[in-house]
């Protein structure tokens, strides 16, 4: 059986529990690390790939746990791994767009979440000039410098979260100045870009039976 666990800051005890008794281990360097996985179980992620195709060999009576950052349905693996015709359990924890929205106390109901993680940026980033409040997943190459330029001249609020739940998570909300003129940033990070300051009542935006706010249009996003 493949379980796929959710890791968010510190891993929970069922984690650990699950990860003492597995034949195989995928995650990020850091949760393998973390959870002290000796060398011999680990497959560590890169690229999702050849380690789908190490779990689909895997004898289904013994058990594989895959680590995921926040919420593994959230721009995750298990896509992937159901994609490749295999079955998984799913232990979530929250999403770092949850966690960020949450570093600010901003309800993201009414919020637009996007990511320019590992794919084309453009429809995230014209998101950001058209919509009040989105929540983006950045990578390296697409991050706070590339969403600032995507947006420059509207006056947004950025909130950059980075590494969320770990020991040396730090959170800033920046004023597009100040963001433009940032110094370095760490990953993994988010980054939430809003029409106004979290502590602005008119950022609490308005609860509606559909989540997500007012939908862009295609041609907005194109
Ligand atoms: C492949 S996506 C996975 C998203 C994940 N499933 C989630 O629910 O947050 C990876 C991206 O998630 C964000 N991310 C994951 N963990 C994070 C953390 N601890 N702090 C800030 N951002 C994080 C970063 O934008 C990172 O590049």
């Amino acid at each position: 059986m493949i379980t796929v666990y959710g890791y968010a800051g510190e891993p929970s005890g069922q984690l650990r529990d699950a990860v003492a008794s597995a034949a195989l281990v995928v995650g990020g360097q850091r949760h393998l690390d973390a959870l002290a996985v000796p060398a011999h179980l680990r497959i560590v992620l890169g690229r999702i790939g050849p380690a789908v195709e190490t779990l689909a060999a895997l004898d289904p009576a013994l058990s594989a746990v895959v680590i995921a950052s926040g919420d593994p349905l959230f721009y995750g693996v298990v896509r992937r791994i159901r994609t490749a015709g295999l079955k998984c359990r799913v232990v979530p924890t929250v999403t770092s767009l949850q966690l960020a929205f949450a570093a600010v106390a901003l309800p993201w109901d009414d919020a637009l979440l996007a990511s320019a993680h590992g794919n084309d940026p453009a429809p995230a980033l014209a998101a950001c000039r058209v919509h009040p409040k989105v929540g983006l997943l950045t990578d390296p190459t697409v991050g706070l410098p590339q969403i600032v330029a995507a947006t420059a001249g509207l006056g947004r609020t950025y909130v950059l979260a980075e590494r969320l739940g770990e020991p040396d998570e730090r959170v800033r909300v920046l004023t597009e100045q100040d963001a433009a003129a940032i110094g370095e940033i760490v990953q993994p990070n988010v980054v939430l870009v809003l029409a106004h300051h979290p502590d602005d009542p008119a950022a609490l935006g308005e609860q509606a039976p559909i989540a997500g706010g007012v939908r862009p249009t295609q041609q907005e996003l194109s």
